[in-house]
Order: C-alpha cells, then structure tokens, then sequence
C-alpha cells in the first residue's frame, strides 16, 4: 500500500523549490477531502469539506512550512522567524525543531489560542509576544530577517505558497476535476493565493477553474471594503489581520475566477462552527468555520449553487482553541453521577 510522504516527495516535479532540497517533512498534506451532506443538501449542491486540521500541527501551514524550512535549512539557515496569529509558529516551530535550527516567533500580546501558545513553547520556540497586532509583528519579522541571520517563513517566502498550492493538486486528484466553486477564510491571503496557484498549475488535469469565494471577519476585512484596518478584531483569532501581505494576489485570484470577497459576523462563524461539528463531526477552530459560514449566509443571501461541485477548505483543527468553542455553551458543567448502572442511564435520559 502506498504511504503518503508528504507534500514534497508527493509533488516535487511540480513544486518551483531548488530540485536538490531535502526535503524536511512530517507527513503532511495528503488530507480527508469530506462529503457534507448536511450542506450538500441545504444548497442542492455536491460540497466537501478540505479537512486541514488534519494535518501534523493540526493546520494548514504545515504544506508550507515543510517547503519553507527544507529550502530555508538547504541555504544554510540557522534560525528562522515568523510573525503569527499562532498556526505559522505552531507549525514553523515543529518543522524548526525537526530541522535542528531555532524557531524565533512573534505573536499579538494575549491574541493567540492556548493551544497554538503551547505548541510553539513545547517545540522549543523562542516566543516574543509584542504589544500590537499581527501586522505589526509581521514588519518586525521582516525587520529581523533583514538585519539578522535568520531566514523568514512568513507568506512572502514564495517558498511557502509553492508548499500550500499542493492542497489545490489533492482536490483535483479525489475529484477528478476542478470543483466549481472553491470558499476559504482569508487572513494573511497567503492561501487563497497559493490555492489559486495551485489550480491555475494544474490545467492539464481539469476541464474548468473554481470561482474563489473567500471569507472575512467583519472586524477584520480588509480587503472586503477595500481599506486597511488598523485595529482589527474579530474572534477568530487566527484572521485578525488588518493590513494583508498578500492582499493584491489575494484580489487577483477572485477576479480572475469570477469569484469574490465578503464578510461575516463573528456569531455567524461561531454559528458555522457549531454547527458543524454537530452535523458532521467535524470540529474546526472559529477561522476555519468562516468557508462552511460563507456558504450558509450566500445561500440566504439568494445565491444558487444548485448542481455545482463545492470545496470548503476548513484551515485549522478545533482543539487549537477550546476556549472559544466552549464559551458558545456559555456555563455547562456536565452533569456528575455515582458509579451507579441507574444513576448513569436517568443521566443519559436513557429512562
Ligand atoms: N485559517 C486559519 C486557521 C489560519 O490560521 C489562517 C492564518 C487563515 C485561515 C488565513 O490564511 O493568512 O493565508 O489568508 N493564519 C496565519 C497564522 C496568519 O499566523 O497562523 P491566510
């Protein structure tokens, strides 16, 4: 049987990265693409769900950090650096550690999920919390690597997007063909670029291009109302970014695809979240609900995507941040029972 050998090894004749770069990997990429029937049926549309949490650290930047730390180690790196709404430094931080170089993380003070603070530390990361936003982390990023040896992996590595855009190749090879519509939340926009990178590489194996369709928090959607914003906010953490670095690939793939930006209320992408992890077990963290909460507010919106093959990637897993999942259930405590056969079953409304 064959073994999946991550993103590289899988896809290295198409990756633009030096043909000698040892690859570096933890065996990521290679993840579930999921029938939703729940949202298949809602829109009369045939929908997967890219299931990214699925990946090593539990995030999409995994099919990027192993192109970008491979390349960055075969250069000669030493250390590296990332600013990070918290999945880049959870996954740089264990590609870092797994290439024996030092992991150096720059992170908005108290604004990134417990889980991704407790990955990057237990991975041996240097963790810099600064007083500001992502955005201002990643210009300190970009001012450390440019002073300093140490190799940047943020998104503007092009290294990066060559590693992500792979996600696009695995759709097309389960689906036979591209779908018609692809959503996706957007945060940095490194993503939805290299997706559409990915698709636009991938012509010979497809009969037609998805329409990008991407998602912005309302408190954070830049590139929705086309301004900067200088103090973003929004719940889902992992895209509260003001100032996008890769927001003009980002407006590019929409309007080449015939697709679009919008935005959506943090109850709305809570909402999705919920949602699906009740309906299809699958429990993603807030960000990464933006796609699934998408297609439900276009659906009540009045778009029609009846008869057409949908792909919501759905970015990061659900354990990254447990403390928003469960403030959704406000105070629950479940309930406490004796080690008693009756006691359990009146407990389950079994009687
Ligand atoms: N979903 C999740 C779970 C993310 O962590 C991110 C970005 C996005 C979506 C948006 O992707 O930035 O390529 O548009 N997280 C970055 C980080 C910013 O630092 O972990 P994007």
């Amino acid at each position: 049987r064959h073994q999946w050998r991550g993103v590289i090894e899988e896809y290295r004749e198409l990756l633009a990265i030096p043909v000698d770069t040892p690859a570096i990997t933890l065996g990521e990429g290679g993840t579930p693409l999921v029938r939703s029937g729940w949202l298949s049926e809602a829109g009369d549309a045939e929908v997967w769900l890219k299931v990214e949490g699925a990946n090593p650290t539990g995030s999409f930047k995994d099919r990027g950090m192993t192109t970008a730390i491979s390349v960055a180690v075969h250069e000669g790196a030493k250390a590296c650096v990332c600013a990070s709404t918290g999945n880049t430094s959870a996954s740089m931080a264990a590609y870092a550690a797994r290439a024996g170089i030092t992991p150096i993380v720059l992170v908005p003070e108290g604004k990134i999920a417990a889980g991704k603070m407790a990955q990057a530390l237990v991975h041996g990361a240097q963790v810099i919390q600064v007083r500001g936003n992502f955005d201002d982390c990643l210009n300190l990023s970009r001012g450390l690597a440019e002073h300093y040896p140490v190799a940047l992996v943020n998104s503007v590595n092009p290294n990066r997007l060559e590693g992500q855009k792979t996600a696009s190749f695995e759709v097309v090879d389960r689906l036979g063909d591209a779908p018609d519509v692809h959503l996706m939340p957007v945060g940095n926009a490194g993503n939805i670029s290299a997706y559409w990178l990915g698709y636009t590489q991938y012509r010979d194996h497809t009969t037609k291009l998805p329409r990008m369709r991407a998602f912005q928090a309302e408190g954070a959607a830049p590139i929705v109302y086309d301004r900067v914003f200088p103090a973003p906010e929004t719940r889902a953490s992992a895209i509260r970014i003001g100032n996008p670095a890769s927001w003009k690939l980002a407006t590019a793939a929409a309007e080449e695809s015939g697709g679009g930006f919008a935005a959506l209320s943090d109850d709305a992408i809570l909402h999705a979240q919920a949602e699906l992890a009740r309906n299809e077990g699958v429990f993603v963290e807030p960000a990464s609900a933006a796609g699934v909460a998408g297609y439900l507010a276009d659906l009540a919106a009045g778009t029609s995507y009846a008869g057409q093959t949908v792909v919501i990637t759905v970015t990061g897993h659900g354990l990254k941040d447990t403390v928003t999942a469960l403030e959704w259930f406000g105070e629950v405590t479940p309930v406490v029972v004796d080690a008693d056969l009756d006691a359990a079953a009146r407990a389950a409304d079994l009687v």
